[in-house]
């Protein structure tokens, strides 16, 4: 497969506001080409620790959409919003908890808990539900014993729905690790778990 790498600072484009939801993944694949973006953020975690927490508020503080970005700030540098740090960004923006809580839990992106060593998310939203969504979904629930939105016991998997990936042409759909599948069958389907799984 032909490799095409695109540096790009999806932290400086973020920014911008929507940019990560533009770009929300590393690498796209496209027939037999794969366009990666090249990011600097690592997929390596630090422990949650509160100073480093304030730092992050404090970078981001003062953007517009601040809100957002801190959260998502922290999900990069911890690999979840670490519960603590709500009223932190709260006391920083000057909103209530229930505010920064409420926009915690509307985007089904940011996790209450670290995920397991591999996040296979699956695409729930109506295109991919038309091409037989639901019932890959099941088919997954299944085989990794778990419901979406969980995390294997063995750590390895953590299954997780999310609503559209911008591949409503190629439904159904998914990422693993940040890496698109289209067209997903029970077959594809099989082989991403059997190598989340390894
Ligand atoms: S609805 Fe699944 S990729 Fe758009």
């Amino acid at each position: 497969m032909t490799q095409y790498h695109f540096p790009i600072n999806r932290f400086a484009l973020s920014q911008h506001g929507t940019a990560l939801l533009i770009f929300p993944t590393n690498s796209v694949s496209v027939g037999e080409a794969q366009f990666v973006i090249e990011s600097p953020i690592m997929a390596v975690y630090e422990p949650w620790d509160e100073t480093r927490g304030a730092e992050i508020i404090t970078e981001h503080a003062n953007r517009e959409g601040a809100t957002l970005l801190i959260l998502h700030a922290l999900q990069e540098a911890f690999g979840y919003v670490p519960e603590p740090a709500i009223p932190m960004v709260a006391a920083a923006l000057n909103l209530s908890r229930a505010e920064v809580y409420g926009v915690f839990t509307f985007y089904h992106d940011f996790r209450k808990e670290p995920a397991g060593r591999h996040v296979l998310k699956l695409c729930r939203a109506e295109a991919c539900q038309a091409a037989g969504g639901d019932a890959l979904a099941a088919r997954a629930e299944a085989k990794l014993g778990i419901a979406c939105g969980n995390t294997t016991a063995d750590n390895r998997v953590t299954l997780e729905p999310i609503y559209c990936l911008g591949l409503c042409a190629t439904a159904p759909s998914a990422m693993l690790d940040g890496r698109l599948v289209g067209r997903l069958d029970q077959t594809r389907l099989d082989a991403l778990i059997a190598e989340a799984q390894q």
